[in-house]
């Protein structure tokens, strides 16, 4: 699916929904995204090699009272279908997953729905239950999938203002100019400016916003500062930020014409607080 948006403009768009309208989806837009899951799917066999599916699953209710009990302890209120991200229990690829489910949210965006990643708020067992899994399999991300209330709930308001949810890291703390001693600027960065404010835009687990990247000419290296005891048993959920960074990079560099590939060579750099995970090489 091609988007019929800009994709900088979805990224920009784009922010978590916690209280939406119960009102149904219609039916045109929900086949849109079926199909592009479907080609999704494609691509995680194909193109990223993990063991991981997308697909839509409803409930039955949009009660809030029921709301409380189902699903997502009461974190989302009114919508009943929900994306789900599905992993094998061995898979460990987070950041091919967190890439791909990501692209998923901004074709959600584009057809004009609201999302939230959930890899925490939400009840596993109640989502394995309205679904045929098999015992290898695992959900690791959930996304309600519909229209967002004008008004948010009360408690949707205090949890954005708890997490500094709209907010996010300067560049001088996120990107290196070859090292870490030196801030890379907008200026340097060059064209690569608007992709790496993409980044910067993006969602990221409690808005920890754990990407790093070094420019080293036409390399970005891409890495991860782990936040100290944080993280979801079983699935590596800041590994999975970092395959959100690489979506909102490599979508938004190739609609700026700037192409390149994603290489995994650890180039010796950077802060012995971080890890290393992938590196754009740019197209001279
Ligand atoms: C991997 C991941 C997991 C998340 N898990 C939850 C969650 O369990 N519950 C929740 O309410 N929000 C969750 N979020 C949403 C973040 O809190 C949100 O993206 C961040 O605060 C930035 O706000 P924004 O998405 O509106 O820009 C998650 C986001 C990501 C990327």
């Amino acid at each position: 699916m091609k988007f019929e948006n800009n994709v900088i403009d979805l990224i920009k768009k784009r922010t978590s929904t916690r209280t939406f309208e119960t009102k149904e989806i219609e039916l045109k837009q929900l086949q849109k995204l079926e199909s592009y899951l479907t080609e999704i799917n494609e691509d995680a066999i194909v193109l990223s090699g993990i063991k991981a599916k997308f697909v839509l699953s409803s409930f039955k209710s949009t009660n809030l009272k029921e709301d409380k009990k189902i699903g997502t302890y009461g974190v989302i209120s009114g919508a009943k279908t929900y994306i789900v991200g599905i992993v094998d229990k061995d898979e460990k690829n987070a950041l091919e997953f967190g890439y791909l489910f990501e692209k998923i949210v901004l074709a959600a965006t584009d057809l004009g729905l609201q999302t939230c990643w959930l890899g925490g708020t939400f009840k596993k067992s109640d989502f394995v239950q309205n679904m045929d899994l098999p015992d290898h399999e695992t959900i690791a991300i959930v996304s309600p999938l519909g229209y967002k209330k004008k008004k948010p709930r009360v408690m949707e308001t205090a949890m954005r203002k708890v997490i500094g949810a709209n907010k996010r890291k300067p560049w001088n703390e996120l990107y290196f100019d070859k090292n870490i001693e030196i801030p890379l600027t907008e200026k340097g960065a060059d064209e690569y400016a608007v992709p790496l404010e993409m980044v910067r835009l993006g969602p990221s687990a409690s808005n920890k916003q754990p990407w790093r990247v070094i420019k080293d000419g036409e390399y970005f290296h891409f890495f991860l500062s782990r936040t100290k005891g944080y993280g979801v048993a079983g699935f590596d959920i800041q590994l999975n930020d970092i395959g959100i960074a690489k979506c909102h990079f490599e979508l938004s560099a190739e609609s700026l014409g700037l192409y390149g590939e994603w290489i995994e060579k650890s180039p010796g750099i950077g802060s012995s607080e971080w890890t290393y995970v992938c590196t754009w090489k740019a197209e001279n």
